[in-house]
């Protein structure tokens, strides 16, 4: 059995090098690039491939991978949301993805972000790095006092919500599907429109399905608390970025912590020193002293990682061995 893994980082070698001790049964190759049209054809003669990218995953690629006979796809990552679903139908795709590998890595990045904003951080970094060491007049608010409202309960959600207990702050939630446990608590409110009323600090952690895009609009920012806090370690394209800047610009929103952008892709993770942003509207965000923006590091830990990469590769082989895959994705 032979796996083509694609666009491998030198992070994710120790794992993958141990996978591959545990089925010595199986042949991976390793391949440092990301899966195109183009380098599809290297997958020419294995049974499946394992990769992960945030570039779309095109009728193109997913046809140039079907030329080379591979109709069994793993992910190693959560978001399905950059494959054409139709194409990958047509083709007789197999895909899996990688639903938990773990929560807890964004929700603490999501923590993070809140706390660095309640705290000044960004400001006291940049006037520490002038050296002037007063405290006036960066005067921070605690988490237990802050109505922080959940948008999204389901695996990162709901760690978000575990953490926040612990800082004894009040959560308020909404998902279109209510979890019983957090049902039985009373934290969910009927609405959006009353969830964004009532919420100090609003965190997104649903999936940017066609229904959410832009769900934080000029609209729904009218509809929040002056000075409220945006935090969004979920999607980019959840925020209307014009409007962000709007409402950041007249006050309304006091602080953001964004570790997704809506232009994100081909932007992210890469190395932009001495070089123009595509997007000069990431320069206005990251110029901000009340904004944070990190680039889409939040599951950047060593145990997702290391999770991402097992679980992807054992869902590969059960793909090719004709098993129920343990996270097969619905084509729709
Ligand atoms: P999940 O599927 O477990 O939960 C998403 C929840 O959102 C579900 O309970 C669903 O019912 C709910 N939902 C969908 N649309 C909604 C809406 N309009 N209003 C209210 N609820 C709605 O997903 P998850 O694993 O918790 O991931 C959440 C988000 O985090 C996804 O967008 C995912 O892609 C993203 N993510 C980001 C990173 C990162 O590194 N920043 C890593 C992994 C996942
Ligand atoms: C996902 O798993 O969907 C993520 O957002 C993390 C990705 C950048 C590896």
């Amino acid at each position: 059995m032979k796996i083509v893994s694609y666009s491998i980082r030198e992070d994710e070698m120790p794992a993958l090098k141990n996978w591959e001790k545990a089925h010595p049964d199986v042949e991976v190759q390793v391949e440092s690039e990301l899966l195109t049209p183009e380098s599809a054809a290297k997958a020419q003669g294995a049974d499946g491939v394992v990769v992960y990218q945030q570039k779309p995953y095109t009728r193109e690629t997913l046809q140039a991978l079907h030329d080379a006979g591979i109709n069994k796809m793993s992910l190693r990552n959560v978001g399905t949301d950059n494959i054409d679903m139709d194409a990958a139908k047509e083709l007789g795709f197999q895909i899996t993805n990688v639903p938990v590998y773990s929560p807890n890595a964004i929700a603490e990045h999501t923590i993070w972000l809140m706390g660095r904003l309640l705290r000044r951080e960004p400001e006291y970094t940049a006037k520490i790095a002038k050296r002037d060491l007063r405290w006036a007049p960066e005067i921070g608010r605690e988490m237990r006092m802050q109505t922080v409202g959940v948008v999204g309960t389901g695996h990162i959600g709901r760690v978000v919500i575990d953490i926040l207990k612990g800082f004894g702050a009040k959560v308020v939630c909404y998902d279109v599907y209510q979890n019983d446990q957090l049902k039985a608590e009373g934290l969910y409110v009927d609405s959006l429109e009353e969830l964004y009323q009532q919420a100090d600090i609003i965190t997104l952690h649903v999936p940017s399905l066609k229904e959410n895009i832009h769900m934080i609009n000029d609209d729904t920012i009218a509809q929040m608390k002056d000075g409220v806090i945006i935090v969004n370690a979920a999607r980019g394209d959840l925020i209307d970025t014009d409007a962000l800047i709007r409402g950041l610009d007249s006050g309304k929103i006091k602080a953001a912590g964004l570790d997704v952008y809506e232009k994100e892709v081909g932007v992210f993770n890469e190395d932009w020193e001495g070089k123009q942003f595509p997007d000069e509207r990431l320069d206005n965000l990251l110029n901000r002293k009340n904004v944070i923006v990190t680039p889409h590091t939040a599951f950047y830990t060593e145990t997702a990682v290391k999770n991402m990469v097992e679980i992807s590769h054992n869902c590969n082989v059960q793909l090719i061995k004709g098993e129920k895959a343990d996270n097969t994705v619905e084509l729709g």
